[in-house]
């Protein structure tokens, strides 16, 4: 048994800590704002998993793999979907009530799933409900919990991941050592000028890693959300409410998607995303319209409790009239490449949750599938840690960078031709550059243009919680347009208008 430090307090990192406590570990659970204040809170539509008697892990798997557009891994995409029904009962034993009609549990439609499978809590308060059991459930284990205190950097010796460098809310940094480093540092939505995601979300994890010299994948699959609120905060409005039956309009009031897919609003959520995004580029920017009129106040009221209340904190009223809405970037299927369970490419590092590859998600992530993806691989890498995870890998530790070693941590923290005095990043700019060169639709010119415009930029030294964010959004922001300019294709969340479409169909599954 040993000592393990998880960074990240959602559904990820509480899972990880809960488990690796009760396997006899000393655990640390460091988060950057209160413990629950993080992504998964802010998760409406609810978790998918094959529960129901007309549905099938297979189903679930091939629904997976098309989202995904080809590039999933079935491997992964099967543990994913045979072990997720095992967790969603882990989680009713943690508490968390999940809504319930007269015949068992209430399940919800959402995008690209061929059956309804998404089960919820409260409505449309599901992270929430899932945030609030794991704290209480991490509270009543020996777990160290510090909170306000922030990953900065790893710490690497010898090629291996000995702690991590944390800034506390005094502003110190402090080293915290341990056997085993588990990232679940969540998504890196900050990174765009309009994001579904809090404020934590700056991609802490990935950008350390890749610092340290971990692998790291796939960045360039943003998952925009078509529906966030055009309004201060862009919030979510959860796709379940398509599920329901609510309905896409352009500003003259006309249904638009039916003409583009035979899925409609019910498409896999990229094909939504763009298809909004270019109308509103024929409207002159305007917001499209979610109709949501035909639900009824009432079913709105007691179905979307949450979405009622804050749709009419901004002045709407959905149960009358449309609501404005627009694209913005709500998930990162990219990240720090993981084996399934949850091993990095750099010994005593693991990865879960949002911040980890685990191939899962392919080119496009299937709704409802991130908090499972965290819940079924947070299990596994606790698992893995009581079997000796932090173990010594000859392989592993054949390919790991030292970041002791100051010409590869230079490497990795700024272009070569970078001069001392340029500029320190500026993050609005930053965030509308991401959204205008390597957003939604992206092309070479523009993605060069973003390319030229963030090599001259200059990280700031990691003095505060800021100055750290902004390092690592410029990290990511340089490897996601790089990625971006290497996929020289269109597919899945990752549009190429300059290029042609790559694999759209999902690869072959061995038989049943
Ligand atoms: C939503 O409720 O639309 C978001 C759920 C998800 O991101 O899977």
């Amino acid at each position: 048994m040993g000592h393990v430090l998880v960074v990240g307090g959602g559904i990820a990192g509480l899972w990880t800590a809960v488990r690796a406590a009760d396997a006899g570990h000393r655990v640390e659970l460091v988060t950057k704002a209160d413990l629950a204040e993080g992504s998964t809170r802010y998760a409406q539509g609810g978790i998918a998993a094959a529960l129901f008697p007309d549905d099938s892990v297979e189903r679930h798997l091939r629904d997976t793999l098309e989202a995904g557009a080809g590039l999933g891994d079935p491997a992964a995409v099967r543990v994913l979907c045979d072990e997720g029904p095992a967790r969603v009962r882990d989680l009713i034993r943690f508490g968390v009530e999940f809504d319930r009609g007269e015949s068992g549990l209430d399940r919800g439609l959402e995008a690209a799933h061929s059956r309804a499978r998404i089960v919820h809590a409260g409505g449309d308060a599901t992270g929430a409900a899932i945030e609030q059991a794991l704290v209480a459930t991490v509270r009543r284990r020996a777990v160290s919990i510090v909170e306000r205190a922030m990953l900065v950097d790893l710490l690497v010796e010898r090629g291996r991941v000995t702690g991590a460098a944390i800034l506390h809310a005094d502003g110190t940094v402090a080293e915290h050592r341990a056997d085993a480093v588990v990232l679940a540092t969540g998504g890196s939505g900050c990174l765009y000028r309009h994001t579904t995601n809090p404020a934590v979300a700056t991609g802490d994890g990935v950008a350390a890693a890749w610092r340290a010299g971990a692998a790291v994948a796939d960045l360039e699959f943003t998952q925009f959300h078509p529906t966030a609120l055009a309004a201060p905060g862009t919030p979510l409005i959860s796709e379940a409410v398509r599920g329901e039956g609510a309905v896409l309009l352009d500003a003259r009031g006309i249904r638009f998607m039916p003409a583009v897919d035979a899925r409609a609003e019910l498409a896999p959520r990229d094909v939504v995303a763009r298809a909004s995004w270019r109308r509103m580029a024929e409207q002159g920017g305007s917001a499209v319209l979610l109709d949501a009129t035909a639900l009824g106040g009432a079913f709105l009221a007691r179905r979307f409790p949450g979405l009622d209340r804050v749709t009419r904190d901004a002045g709407f009223d959905w149960s009358r009239k449309p609501i404005p809405v627009i694209p913005a970037a709500h998930y990162a299927m990219g990240g720090i490449i993981t084996d399934l369970d949850g091993r990095s490419s750099l010994p005593g590092l693991l990865a879960v949750g949002e911040c980890a590859r685990t191939g899962v998600h392919g080119a496009n992530r299937l709704a409802s599938n991130s908090l499972l993806e965290a819940a079924v691989f947070a299990d596994r890498a606790a698992r893995a840690l009581a079997g000796g995870a932090a173990a010594e890998d000859a392989t592993r530790q054949a390919g790991a960078a030292d970041s002791s070693d100051p010409a590869d941590a230079a490497r990795r923290s700024a272009p070569a031709a970078i001069r001392a005095e340029a500029p320190t990043v500026d993050r609005a700019a930053l965030q509308q550059l991401m959204w205008t060169r390597a957003g939604l639709e992206r092309d070479a010119a523009g993605l060069a243009e973003a390319s030229a415009r963030l090599a001259a930029w200059r990280a700031p030294d990691p003095v505060d919680r800021a100055s750290a964010e902004d390092r690592n959004l410029l990290d990511l922001a340089r490897l996601t347009v790089d990625a971006a300019l290497a996929r020289r294709e269109s597919v899945g969340a990752h549009f190429r208008s300059d290029a042609p479409a790559g694999a759209s169909t999902a690869p072959e599954l061995e038989a049943a």
